[in-house]
């Protein structure tokens, strides 16, 4: 069933395009319910609040984890999913975004998309009658970075106060990661190349007193909670393939760079990765790294997402 003006039972359409675009206490409502609802998946208890209720995922990029994991989340709510490579429709021909929105979104209740440009999401949620969600653009994955926090919380506690090492590309995922600091307090320690650094504009905070930009990879790991890392090339920079692998050659989180981290530090990776160029195979197959789980916990917390989008927040 689809709305046909701009709300959901729970009121007013809302999106979410950037990290920004829940508060922290809805964060915070998140973590719980996606921890709820990954006991009832544990438990196989039958829960179907979004029985009828259809996703539409747009795919412009590759991608294995959230494609699965928007499907799987969707059928284990009770409603159902809709696969499009954009490659396959009128969009890749040129059809403008606004228009596919209107469409669309008069047919189903929420929208899921992957593309390069965040303005292209942003025509397309401002012309949607249902939710759209980000599922990674060349300047955000909220999803992923949303799963991380739930990850790191399930696994030590509160993030507030801690201190998380991004070592790498100043990519899609580290701007999210700054953006999150912000909202859910503690810093976002960034060791980068000179040349491949944060850039502040492309920030939705108002202050970065939450952020640290230390240069060398190895300082940037001292007394971490949390090193974090991703692909040296992203999806859509593949040509800059080769001079990255020379920019970024001694920025590796290498088993000496965890050591120096805190002993009960834990390593993430959103995945895929690239063993023996941003990530040593002793790091990420090591015991501090909960990759398996973070890739697991996208089902969880989208879920939790999608539920929250389509009926607002729910008794416990
Ligand atoms: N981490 C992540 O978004 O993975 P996919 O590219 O496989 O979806
Ligand atoms: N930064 C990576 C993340 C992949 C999930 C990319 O955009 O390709």
């Amino acid at each position: 069933m689809s709305c046909d003006i701009s709300t959901t039972k729970s009121g007013p359409v809302r999106h979410y395009l950037q990290f920004n675009d829940l508060s922290r206490d809805e964060c915070l409502y998140l973590f719980e319910r996606a921890r709820v609802l990954k006991q009832k998946f544990k438990h196989y208890e039958t829960y179907h609040p979004l029985h009828d209720r259809t996703l539409v995922l747009i795919f412009e990029k590759s991608s294995t984890r959230t494609r699965l994991s928007f499907e799987a989340g969707i059928y284990q709510l009770g409603g159902h999913a809709v696969y499009m490579n954009m490659r396959d429709t009128q969009l890749g021909r040129g059809e403008p975004a606004e228009d596919t929105a209107r469409i669309i979104s008069r047919m189903v209740d929420l929208i899921m998309i992957r593309t390069f440009e965040q303005s292209m999401l942003q025509r397309f949620a401002m012309h949607s009658r249902v939710p759209v969600i980000n599922g990674l653009t060349n300047e955000a994955h909220p999803c992923q970075v949303l799963t991380d926090i739930f990850t790191y919380i399930e696994q030590r506690g509160p993030i507030q106060g801690k201190v998380v090492t991004w070592i790498g590309d100043a990519n899609n995922m580290a701007h999210t990661w700054a953006d999150a600091a912000q909202q859910l307090g503690f810093t976002l320690r960034v060791s980068t190349p000179p040349e491949y650094r944060l850039e502040r504009a492309r920030l939705n905070i108002s202050r970065t007193d939450c952020i640290e930009e230390i240069e060398d990879p190895s300082a940037a790991c001292a007394d971490a909670d949390l090193v974090t890392t991703d692909v040296w090339t992203s999806m859509g920079f593949e040509a800059e393939n080769e001079v990255r692998k020379q920019a970024f050659a001694h920025w590796t989180v290498t088993p000496e760079r965890m050591a120096r981290a805190r002993p009960n530090a834990l390593f993430m990776h959103c995945l895929p990765a690239h063993r023996g160029e941003e990530v040593s195979a002793k790091v990420i197959d090591g015991p501090q790294s909960v990759v398996w789980e973070e890739a697991e916990n996208r089902l969880h917390v989208q879920k939790a997402l999608m539920e929250f989008l389509l009926l607002g927040r729910m008794a416990s």
